[in-house]
């Protein structure tokens, strides 16, 4: 079955105004989807792994869920089977491709979607999740973002984003910062080419400062390897 495209033509927002999303991480992540999942194999990621393919799902039970930047489906395959609905989304057709093989994830909606601009007719959502997403947005495009989400889901509906903690520097040092304050990576593909990836590293008050005004509760966990951040959007957001 074609994966569902829900995107933008020429990727100009439906308001004329253009989106955030950018070709250069969209061309790296396409170029690296056969095999993003070695990531998932590092053995020093291995228990903190174990912890959320539980944590995430449990966080989830039962709603209706969006995901954002699905990617190959790693989370989606955990998730999938504890939510009530999950329509996964990405902007690339390449992850998808392996997503929609997970076993587990047969009742899954895939679709191709912009983050920055998904669309109104996805359906009705009490829960969303973004997986390794977030630390991509620019700091100047982080509201738009979470405006393109929070305006697909309902009040009190529970967000869960998971990121990269600032261990993975030591790997994939911070090369560049730019005025914005945005970090910036090089990382080789196995073809020989080498991209220059915004990765930003937000800090816990960073993070709570921004979603404290769109919600009810908010809370902050930092693993070795990954941070995990949560909140349920209030009835009405400030
Ligand atoms: C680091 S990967 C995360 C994949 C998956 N969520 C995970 O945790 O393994 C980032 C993903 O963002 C997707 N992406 C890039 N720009 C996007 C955009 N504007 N809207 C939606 N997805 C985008 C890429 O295709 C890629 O699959």
């Amino acid at each position: 079955m074609a994966i569902e495209s829900l995107l933008p033509a020429a990727n100009c927002l439906k308001s004329g105004r253009m989106t955030h999303a950018s070709p250069e991480l969209q061309s790296y992540y396409a170029a690296r989807a056969p095999y993003y999942d070695e990531v998932y194999l590092k053995p020093e990621r291995r228990s903190d792994i174990a912890l959320l393919a539980a944590h995430l799902p449990a966080r989830l039970a039962g709603r209706r869920v969006l995901e954002v930047a699905c990617g190959t489906g790693f989370w989606t395959q955990f998730i999938a089977p504890q939510a009530e609905s999950l329509v996964a989304t990405d902007a690339l057709a390449e992850p998808l491709e392996f997503a929609r093989l997970r076993p587990g994830t047969e009742n899954v909606r895939f679709l191709r979607a912009d983050a920055y601009d998904l669309p109104q007719d996805l359906g009705p959502f009490d829960g969303a999740f973004a997986g390794l997403w977030f630390s991509h947005v620019p700091v100047g495009a982080r509201a738009a973002f979470l405006r393109s989400l929070h305006s697909r889901l309902a009040p009190g509906a529970r967000v869960v984003f998971l990121d990269n903690s600032a261990v993975q520097c030591r790997e994939l040092p911070i090369v560049e910062r730019d005025g914005e304050g945005n970090t910036y990576q090089l990382r080789a593909l196995k073809d020989g080419t080498t991209h220059r990836v915004l990765k930003n590293f937000p800090t816990e008050s960073e993070l709570i400062r921004l979603v404290t005004p769109l919600s009810r509760a908010s809370g902050f966990r930092l693993l070795e390897n990954f941070w995990l951040l949560e909140y349920e959007l209030a009835e009405r957001p400030d």
